[in-house]
């Protein structure tokens, strides 16, 4: 039988220190992930300075759990992909120096992988099957964007978000709730049981164009809930996650509104939003095919969503299991693979960088 390509995949760029070994791009023989979340939640976000510490801390122990794991060791594997943008560029920079120390060390082939293109790539770890060209919603914590897969390594960005994340929007409702951090599955979970239509919140459209913008939608939210908290005699500080607001207990939703319609009113106005363009853009583009992909993609009302719509419009669908949507290193070893089988190599002098064009 011949031996099967196996690429050890590292990710640093934000709050999750990741290894992973992946045979011929789709079958996962390990994927470990040290998550710093905890940490982070104390300070209502992600600290740059901290995320770097930590994945100092983790990086060798977690590349050496990865290979054990996998029952391997360095000199079976065939390359080393690595994410090296965009992301904290400063957390970038741990994963990226022990993927070119190593490759120094043994002379395996380092392969360079944007973030985005690895995320895209979870949906390979999904279904053995499923190739480009398809059209793929992207949405983390940081981009909102489509993009038209036309092979494993060329992506065509056809609409994106002209300010805020998806992400970025669900993270900022649940820290005005009070929630805590990372925002998304928390509001998820307090829109459980919510009435979704209860409360309307606009959406931006541009003309001839399927980009996104969240600020409206997130600022709507913002005022409705200080109107909420003005009526309950509150002060707007808690609104803004200020300290004195948040001591005060929360009486608002005592009314007509509860936080759980609130928070499904507001999650299916995003959900509802994504959908329409991501379904729009696979029309437009002549796509038969719709994948999802980023942490925004763990949502289930995203995820059902999507699949109910892509089926009333003759389009398959695919989205990766939940613990493949955020950040992990088995997404990065899968892109790097078809990077590597496309004959891509970088040298010892690949940088870091925060900000990255995917096409
Ligand atoms: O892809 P990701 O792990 O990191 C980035 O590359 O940004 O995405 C993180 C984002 C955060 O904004 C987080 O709140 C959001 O994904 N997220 C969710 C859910 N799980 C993670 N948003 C909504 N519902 C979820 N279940
Ligand atoms: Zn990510």
């Amino acid at each position: 039988m011949e031996k099967p390509c196996l690429i050890l995949g590292i990710e640093s760029s934000c709050d999750e220190t990741a290894a992973a070994v992946v045979a011929n791009g789709r079958e996962i023989r390990s994927n470990i992930i040290a998550t710093q979340a905890a940490v982070h939640q104390q300070y209502g976000g992600v600290v740059p300075e901290i995320a770097s510490r930590m994945h100092v801390e983790a990086i060798l122990p977690v590349i050496d759990q990865a290979l054990a794991q996998a029952g391997t060791t360095l000199a079976d594997i065939d390359a080393i992909a690595v994410t090296y943008g965009p992301g904290l560029v400063g957390a970038l920079l741990v994963g990226l120096s022990a993927a070119k120390g190593l490759s120094a060390a043994t002379g395996k082939p380092l392969v360079g992988v944007h973030h985005i293109a690895g995320h895209i790539a979870a949906n390979y770890l999904a279904d053995p099957a499923w190739e480009p060209p398809f059209l793929c919603l992207v949405v983390s914590g940081a981009h909102s964007h489509l993009v038209v897969v036309h092979d494993y390594e060329q992506f065509e960005v056809v609409a994106r978000t002209r300010d805020d994340a998806a992400g970025e929007a669900f993270d900022k409702i649940a820290r005005a709730f009070g929630l805590g951090y990372p925002g998304g599955p928390l509001l998820e979970q307090a829109a459980i049981g919510g009435n979704p239509q209860a409360v309307t919140f606009p959406r931006t459209h541009f003309p001839d164009s399927l980009d996104f913008s969240f600020s409206g939608l997130k600022t709507a939210a913002l005022n409705q809930l200080n109107r909420l908290r003005q009526a309950a005699g509150q002060s707007a500080a808690k609104t803004a996650g200020q300290s004195a607001g948040n001591d005060e207990p929360d009486t608002i939703w005592s009314g007509p509104v509860s936080q759980a319609d609130f928070a499904a009113s507001y999650q299916q106005a995003i959900v509802d939003y994504l959908a329409n363009h991501a379904i729009a853009a696979a029309k437009a583009h002549g796509l038969k095919r719709l994948a999802v992909a980023g942490g925004v993609s763990a949502n289930r009302c995203l995820r059902d969503t999507l699949s109910q719509r892509a089926s009333a419009a003759g389009l398959d669908f695919l989205c990766p299991p939940f613990e493949f949507c955020t950040d992990n290193a088995a997404m990065i070893a899968s892109a790097g693979y078809y990077a590597y089988q496309n004959g891509r190599r970088d040298t010892l002098d690949l940088n870091a960088t925060a900000t990255l064009e995917l096409s």
